[in-house]
């Protein structure tokens, strides 16, 4: 049987269609052509296809259309647009009709190769996950099968019943305890608050006084701890340890749990190798979804002294598949934040070609930020949101002709207003993409001023945020740095002079104090002194 994934190429420049479909075989998929939207719906019709490639403006059907009909016809297909035409409207459009992936012609077949490499991967994580949900409802139908066998139990007699009633109320507490944390978690996407939130639950629902959990590394070699709650949890953080060593490796190749009950008695465990280990009893359960297993989690000392016990193995167990659940939806909505901001990203590089005055400026703004953001103390999730609002600032420009950012003279009143656009057009532009909401009011804030004279909301001081504050600085900084159309770039020291002179009008003083005392501005200040 042949097994290769299926392509299909949509492309009325049968050129453009022949390139892909070598360089995709070379890959090892298997590759049809079609060079109209009219007959590639018919091979849609008559075979399986995993994955499309299709061009945006052609006769007949466009790519949009295409797209759109072939995801009735085939709900797990992934699509990729190729387009020569790369607007804010098409990119939007591609957006809500669930296009994977974007690439501006002409491309670059590192660029194609890595997005119908990872757009597949998507799509079978995706899958995987479906089956995992449909799995979980079968096994709670299964337990509510059982909790009803049990009830039937009860009408026995003498010493079944006070058996069976007791093994009622255990199975009825471990499943509104494996429910509680399931409510809670399913609905985190955050990778890192998400596993906190798992701890959290366990250490309150399952009284123990400490817990983490392990994942394997990439090259699955080691387990790093990825997280941990209660005592020793800041000595715990970030550990790692080869995959065939201790009690986790073990769970994690024979892929069962280990339940140590008094560590003290337990020859597997050698405590001469370790005389500060202070552990008395402990439970390591893998974390597996669809065989493959992701990490372990393990359980620590239980608040009231006792040791752990077979039921406390199988109910981390249940918890354990839950939580796998959980992570690899976590992993998967990561994977499609990601997608999807190299999209947008994409399309701000797209930006900076009209303009050869600007090329690297977003992505510089996003260094010098992130720069003054972590000397300012900002927590890591404002440093993403920080990094996502930098790299995108400018997106607005998209929608400005190209003639007036190019252009050498001085703006008429209707050309500057047009560029005083920008911050509210790039508003508009991020406003479908829900992940990027925290990003939206440093993008339309990024021209205000710290004494309330910038544009479009004239904010100042309290009012404006302080990573919007960042960004001004460092938008400023790259911008003086930097050649322009009308005017040659000024030295490091004369821009810092310059940004210093502004201090208290139009950026925030402390702002300015963290990044001209900044390791990267005395590193470009010397290399300027020796060049
Ligand atoms: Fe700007
Ligand atoms: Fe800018």
């Amino acid at each position: 049987m042949n097994n290769k994934i299926r392509v299909l190429v949509v492309d009325d420049e049968p050129k453009i269609c022949h390139l892909i479909e070598e360089l995709l075989k070379l890959e090892g998929y298997q590759v049809d052509v079609s060079f109209s939207g009219m007959d590639a719906l018919q091979m849609l019709k008559r075979d399986d296809y995993q994955m499309m490639l299709t061009d945006l403006k052609m006769p007949g059907i466009d790519g949009l259309e295409l797209i759109k009909k072939a995801k009735v016809e085939s709900p797990e297909i992934r699509a990729i647009m190729v387009t020569g035409y790369a607007t804010v409207d098409t990119a939007v459009q591609s957006l809500r009709h669930g296009v994977d992936d974007y690439i501006t012609k002409p491309f670059n077949i590192f660029e194609l190769k890595k997005a119908v490499k990872q757009t597949l991967h998507t799509r079978q994580v995706a899958m995987e996950n479906a089956q995992l949900l449909k799995d979980l409802k079968k096994a709670n139908r299964e337990l509510n099968i059982n909790k009803n066998g049990l009830t039937e139990k009860m009408q026995m007699t003498g010493d079944q019943l006070t058996m069976a009633q007791k093994e009622l109320v255990q199975r009825v507490s471990e499943l509104a305890t494996v429910n509680e944390i399931s409510k809670a978690i399913t609905s985190v996407l955050d990778m890192g608050a998400l596993l906190s939130l798992c701890l959290k639950e366990i250490n309150e629902k399952l009284k123990v006084k400490h817990s983490s959990i392990m994942f394997v590394d990439e090259e699955g070699e080691g387990l790093v701890v990825k997280a941990c709650h209660g005592d020793r949890s800041k000595q715990a953080m970030g550990k790692t340890q080869k995959i065939d060593e201790g009690v986790a490796g073990r769970v994690v190749t024979g892929k069962k749990p280990i339940l140590v009950k008094d560590i003290r008695r337990d020859n597997r465990f050698n405590r001469s190798e370790r005389p500060d280990y202070k552990t008395k009893s402990f439970v390591s359960a893998p974390l597996i979804v669809e065989g493959r297993v992701l990490g372990v989690i393990n359980v620590i000392d239980k608040v009231s002294g006792e040791s752990f016990c077979e039921t406390d193995v199988n109910l981390l167990c249940t918890i354990a598949g839950q939580v796998s659940i959980a992570v690899e939806n976590a992993r998967l909505y990561e994977t499609l934040e990601e997608n999807c901001f190299n999209m947008v990203t994409a399309l701000a590089k797209s930006l900076e070609a009209k303009d050869k005055y600007t090329s690297g400026h977003s992505q510089r703004v996003s260094e010098y930020s992130s720069v003054m953001a972590r000397t300012m103390g900002v927590s890591d999730k404002d440093m993403k949101t920080l990094r996502h609002a930098a790299l995108l600032h400018d997106i607005g420009k998209i929608g400005i002709s190209e003639f007036i950012i190019n252009k050498t003279d001085k703006l008429d009143d209707t050309e500057f207003a047009a560029i005083k656009s920008h911050p509210c057009q790039g508003e508009q532009i991020i406003k479908p993409l829900a992940f990027l909401d925290d990003a939206i009011h440093h993008i339309r804030g990024h021209h205000e001023s710290f004494d309330g004279k910038g544009y479009p909301d004239r904010l100042g001081r309290s009012d404006l945020p302080l990573l919007t504050k960042i960004m001004t600085v460092a938008d400023a900084f790259d911008a003086m740095t930097s050649d322009r159309t009308y005017r040659s770039s000024m030295k490091t020291n004369k821009a810092i002079s310059e940004l210093r002179r502004v201090a208290g009008k139009q950026f925030d003083p402390e702002v300015v104090d963290a990044f001209a005392s900044s390791e990267i501005v005395k590193m470009k200040s010397d290399l300027e002194s020796n060049y």
